[in-house]
């Protein structure tokens, strides 16, 4: 307990211990009420937040790529012979126009495009005449997603039999066969697999539909095989094998400094044979084998790691590569070194240039330029005691040939989240045989947890690595996106990372995207939602908009709680002098609260406040994709006292102008 009394001001400070933890309590008299007293003392800058403090995690999840940011419209594209009993024995693929027995599809081994596409899709259109076509839909995943006036890429392999003479044409339809786009013939002959493309263009007077499909079929009599077809929209930057522009417009909106990849379990996958294996990700994409992700599907790997490279390129965000360390399923010592020496070859794929070997293989695959990359992590959730040993390996071997790569090891995990499984803490095992240069560690909580937790990182060694919060998440709401309450915990607490930001280095929310689709995710809460055509922040995605927007480079002294549930922080931006005054009102009633600035000169009396706020159940969703975001309103009368009442529910930033220190 520690106790201040200012008898001039009849001012109190008291520190107590409530249920949510250790609350600071404030309050004023002076002004006649008692208001609690949130003092920013500007002269007192307790932390810097550095450049790389806010970005994100990915990994194939909850259909995170296919189906997902991924340009692809086609699911099932190499026909891979694991997707097919899952999904129905062809998957999304259908034939269409069958009128007779004769008419048939059927998955055919004997006619392999590549070693990484053993096997294509056989089209018997034993009934197709004029005005009857017959041949091969493929719905996509959950639909594929047809707006107006748009432009999509078609390509695929085809043959045919000989007795076929085609043409085989492709349209884009509704989900009844009406056709939608325009369409594409070509002629197809008898022999070796040739590429086909053709662009596809929507009418501008069209509604858009989530449920469309593509068709290839024939109006002649005859057979013919398709493997490795494949359909782009538009994409992020109009890259070829790219992104989709939605999802990248939302994660541009929250600014993130870096991008941790691949993973998460997908890293690690279930097995040695289903890790990440990035050097099977590279090149054309017809020439990519895939894998299943241990998430329960198989990932086509178009999202490979130049990719994700190309990815960190587009938004202006540093790598931070997940390399696979062995996973507890591979000791430390020589069996291991194959895969030490699979990280090297990583790292300089993505920074050698273009004389060493993996530089110049990242030239050929049409990126000469070297990426910066200066963190890469050692596996992932490492929790077995013989991580110390192969995080030594990795250590030494990366340190030696790129001694100023930064090295995070995979560190410790607390869930007391409502997943199944909760596992509480789990102690990695110690990392004691190298000091990493930063520690992973991972969240994933209630939202009175991370009410309890907001002073948590306070207590972490100064003396000992900096932290990355590679994952973290208030797991509250309901599939598959988290609500408002989630946002409150978050919120809370991203002020206890931001006044630790010393600390605290960098930190990523996790998992990021869901596709919402019956079927299509794993995990509970996740940031943004979609299906193939719309898409949604949750009120946790609006919460860390707000922060990341408002973010400041130098965290000021102020007590972290002045009431219940009510949790503070402020930044100030160096450049300009603006202060950022971060808040959570976790209780149900409006919070009044007398601001202090002792030391702010030339503050200008109107500033902005932003408010996220609603009822702690509610969210954001496909129908309601706006139910729950910010709200901009002027805040008049900003002076170096001045009252204010923070909403019910909500995360608030309040914007202030003041000059820059010194002027
Ligand atoms: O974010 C979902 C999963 O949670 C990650 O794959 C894993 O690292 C963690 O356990």
């Amino acid at each position: 307990m520690n106790l201040q009394i200012n008898t001039s001001r009849i001012r109190c400070f008291l520190v107590t211990v409530a249920s949510y933890g250790v609350l600071i309590l404030g309050w004023d008299t002076a002004l006649g009420g008692t208001l609690p007293v949130l003092r920013i003392d500007t002269k007192k800058v307790i932390a810097r937040v550095g450049p790389l403090h806010a970005g994100l995690m990915t990994e194939e999840i909850n259909h995170a790529f296919d189906g997902g940011l991924y340009g692809e419209l086609v699911a099932n594209s190499a026909l891979n012979a694991e997707v097919q009993p899952k999904a129905g024995r062809f998957g999304p693929w259908s034939l269409v126009g069958k009128r007779e027995e004769a008419d048939g599809l059927a998955l055919d081994a004997g006619h392999p495009l590549n070693g990484a596409t053993p096997v294509a899709l056989r089209i018997e259109a034993a009934s197709a005449a004029k005005g009857r076509s017959v041949g091969v839909a493929n719905s996509g995943f959950w639909g594929i997603p047809l707006r107006p006036n748009t432009r999509y890429r078609l390509s695929f392999y085809a043959k045919a039999a000989n007795d076929f003479k085609g043409p085989l044409s492709a349209s884009l339809e509704r989900a009844d066969g009406s056709s939608i786009s325009t369409s594409a013939a070509v002629t197809v002959a008898p022999g070796p697999w040739k590429r086909y493309g053709a662009v596809l263009i929507t009418p501008s007077d069209i509604e858009p539909i989530a449920s469309g499909r593509l068709t290839i079929a024939t109006e002649q009599a005859g057979t013919f095989w398709v493997t490795r077809v494949s359909l782009f929209p538009p994409t992020w930057a109009d890259r070829p094998n790219g992104n989709r522009i939605d999802l990248m417009q939302k994660l541009a909106a929250l600014r993130p400094k870096f991008l941790r990849f691949p993973g998460g379990g997908y890293l690690n996958g279930a097995s040695v044979e289903t890790r990440f294996d990035w050097k099977n990700t590279l090149g054309p994409v017809t020439e990519r084998p895939g894998h299943p992700s241990p998430w329960g599907y198989w990932s086509s790997d178009g999202m490979g790691y130049l990719e994700f490279l190309l990815w960190c390129e587009d938004l202006g965000m540093e790598p931070v590569v997940g390399v696979w360390a062995g996973s507890a399923v591979v000791q430390a010592g020589e069996v291991l070194q194959p895969f030490v020496q699979e990280a090297l070859d990583e790292i300089e794929y993505a920074t050698g240039n273009t004389t060493s070997p993996w530089g110049a293989r990242r030239a050929r695959d049409g990126h000469p330029a070297p990426f910066k990359l200066r963190y890469v992590e050692i596996g992932n959730e490492e929790i077995t005691p013989d991580y110390d040993a192969r995080f030594a390996q990795f250590y030494d071997a990366i340190k030696a040939k790129y001694p100023t790569i930064q090295i995070i090891a995979a560190g410790q995990i607390k869930d007391t989240g409502s997943r199944p499984g909760d596992m509480d803490y789990r102690k990695s095992a110690q990392v004691s045989s190298r000091v990493p240069d930063v520690l992973d560690e991972h969240f994933y909580q209630t939202a009175k947890d991370a009410f309890a937790e907001v002073s948590r990182f306070d207590r972490y060694d100064r003396k000992g690595p900096k932290i990355f919060v590679g994952e973290w998440a208030t797991m509250e709401g309901v599939p598959v996106t988290p609500n408002m309450l989630a946002a409150l915990g978050d919120g809370a607490w991203m002020i206890g990372m931001e006044r630790n930001a010393d600390v605290v280095i960098m930190q990523a929310y996790a998992p990021l995207f869901a596709n919402i689709n019956a079927g299509a995710s794993q995990w509970q809460t996740n940031l943004i939602g979609y299906d193939s055509l719309h898409s949604y922040g949750s009120p946790s995605y609006y919460a860390q908009v707000l922060f990341n927007t408002y973010r400041g480079d130098e965290v000021l002294s102020t007590p972290v709680s002045i009431a219940p549930n009510f949790f503070t922080s402020a930044t100030r931006d160096s450049d300009s002098g603006r202060i950022y005054i971060k808040a959570v009102n976790a209780s149900g009633t409006v919070q009044p609260v007398r601001v202090e600035l002792p030391g702010s000169s030339k503050l200008e009396p109107e500033g902005k406040e932003i408010v996220l706020s609603g009822p702690p159940e509610s969210t954001n969703s496909i129908l309601e994709p706006r139910k729950i975001v910010p709200v901009e309103r002027s805040l008049q009368d900003v002076k170096a006292v001045f009252e204010h009442s923070f909403v019910a529910h909500s995360v608030t930033v309040l914007e202030l102008s003041a000059s820059p220190v010194g002027n």
